[in-house]
């Protein structure tokens, strides 16, 4: 009996060894190199696994090992992945040949998940295409110039949070991800769904736009392994019925978009938000929109905008921080542009403040927040890459963008370890390389919000510079270390920076 048991064990285990590593010859198959460390059902994605790393440092570490060659395959767990490794392919992926690869990897189960199906970043073919327009109507110039009311309002309301924090005390420590989290959950909640999010109403913090996505946004132990399991472990997730966005803010969206959506299409009067330009497309338009779709779209505005830029704008505030002469001169940017525009926010004076663009890409290419893009090939295509090296790749293949490698590369970056926003000054910016440097993607698939993202960031640093400095706490943890189970870059014990009046 026991010894049928212990053959019935090892049995399991052999069968269970060959089902996990059933892939591992894949890429030596096809003359493509690839890792040797390779781990039953983990892959080369050991250092992930343990949590000794992010999934982005990971994949960066992989790039640099195999950077003098085009492509190299690894495992993704089990799942056999191309990494493109130089400019040329990464254009391939993302513009010339995007019919190839017009899909990216995550994918969302639309009975959990109703109001992210319709976003474009999990969708494809024509409900891409309507989303992706939707968000391009709203942030072309002319309209960005109307939305940038609504940023205004949110400056004013940040400007009196800071003012009234600083009056009692001569300077303030603050966790720099949380400040910005306020800054841009007011601005959605304003720009995007026209009402006021209460981010900077210390009385009323409960009810805001703000906490309402820490609960599913918040990069904490519990948020991670959700979004772990519904992205990256779908079958896992349908089993769990795990969602990314909790039941309460399904509803709370919901009702909220058809009210004042009701009223957009009703009212005479013009508002400076996402839902009237979808009010106004729709009239244009001549068919009434699904509510359900344009919630989801509308919820895109949140989920892709709100985290994503106050992660970007969390980490220049620790670059200025860190360098007071780059604090210096933006500030003298900022006030000069300001002295021009009658000490007021315009659309005009932020294009002008073109320092604080290089400030914002520096920051962007070494710390990005997300450091790698995944695409799905689509439709099978020979790459051939400049060292000789084809692989024919098979439709259903994952593919990987090294965002995090190509931006510190030394050899498309000098010294690229050095935090130097004049890399990105006029004389200097015409000979980055091209696809070496994508904090918001290419190709038709770019992000569509970027402009969106730029303007509501210049806006909240000129606000802060304008009278207040920053200088590091010893709170933060220097060298940085980024949270393993994150998927956008977050600093472990997070970045804590002093505040003061200057
Ligand atoms: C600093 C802030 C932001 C950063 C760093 C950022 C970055 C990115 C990146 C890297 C992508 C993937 C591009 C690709 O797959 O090639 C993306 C896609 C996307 N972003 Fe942003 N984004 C930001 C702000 C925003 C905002 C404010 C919106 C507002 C609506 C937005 C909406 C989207 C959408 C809908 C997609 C999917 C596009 C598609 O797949 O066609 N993003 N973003």
């Amino acid at each position: 009996m026991a010894v049928t048991l212990v053959f019935l064990i090892f049995a399991s285990l052999i069968v269970l060894y060959f089902y996990l590593t059933r892939n591992y010859k894949y890429w030596q198959k096809r003359g493509v190199p690839s890792p040797e460390d390779v781990f039953p059902g983990i892959g080369n994605m050991w250092d992930f696994f343990t949590m000794k790393t992010t999934f982005s440092e990971n994949c960066r570490n992989i790039y640099n090992k195999y950077k003098g060659y085009s492509m190299v395959g690894f495992y993704n767990f089990t799942m056999p992945t191309l990494m493109v490794l130089e400019p040329q392919l990464v254009k391939t992926v993302l513009q010339t040949n995007f019919a190839s690869f017009h899909e990216n990897t995550l994918k969302i189960d639309p009975d959990l998940d109703p109001l992210l199906a319709n976003n474009p970043f999990f969708t494809y073919g024509e409900k891409w295409a309507i989303g992706r327009k939707r968000l391009t109507y709203a942030f072309s110039s002319m309209r960005l110039k109307m939305l940038l009311e609504s940023v205004k309002q949110v400056c004013v309301t940040f400007e009196d949070y800071l003012n009234r924090n600083l009056n009692k005390v001569a300077k303030k420590e603050v966790e720099l991800k949380d400040l910005f989290s306020k800054f841009t959950a007011q601005v959605v909640s304003g720009a995007g769904f026209g009402v006021d999010g209460l981010c900077f109403d210390e009385e009323r913090q409960s009810e805001s736009f703000y906490s309402l996505g820490k609960t599913f946004l918040d990069p904490s132990l519990l948020n991670n392994i959700i979004f772990n399991i519904v992205f990256f472990l779908p079958s896992l997730g349908k089993i769990l019925r795990a969602r990314f966005l909790p039941k309460k803010a399904d509803h709370f969206f919901r009702s909220l978009v058809t009210e004042v959506f009701e009223q957009r299409r009703s009212d005479g009067v013009r508002r400076n938000d996402f839902l009237q330009l979808m009010a106004e497309l729709e009239r244009m338009e001549g068919d009434k929109f699904d509510l359900g779709v344009l919630t989801s779209h509308a919820v895109s505005f949140f989920i892709d905008g709100y985290e994503t830029s106050s992660n970007v704008l969390s980490f220049v505030g620790f670059q200025l921080a860190s360098h007071p002469e780059v604090q210096k001169r933006l500030r003298e940017e900022v006030l000069s542009v300001f002295a021009r525009h009658d000490g007021v926010i315009t659309y005009e004076g932020l294009k002008e403040m073109t320092y604080m663009d290089q400030v914002i890409s520096e920051s962007q290419r070494i710390i990005p927040t997300l450091g790698f893009l995944t695409k799905v090939c689509t439709e099978d295509i020979e790459l051939k890459g400049s060292d000789g090296l084809v692989c024919r790749v098979q439709r259903g293949t994952p593919i990987l963008i090294p965002v995090h490698g190509l931006q510190e590369d030394d050899r498309y970056w000098k010294n690229p370890e050095i935090y130097d926003p004049d890399r990105f000054s006029p004389d200097s910016k015409h000979s980055i390389e091209k696809f070496a440097f994508l904090p918001f993607g290419e190709g038709p698939r770019i992000c569509p919000g970027m402009r969106m993202a730029q303007l509501q960031m210049k806006a909240c640093l000129a606000t802060l510079l304008r009278k207040y400095s920053l200088e590091l706490s010893p709170k933060t943890q220097v060298p940085l270390k980024m949270t393993a189970s994150s998927f956008l870059s977050a600093a472990v014990g997070g970045l804590w920076a002093i505040i003061q009046p200057i």
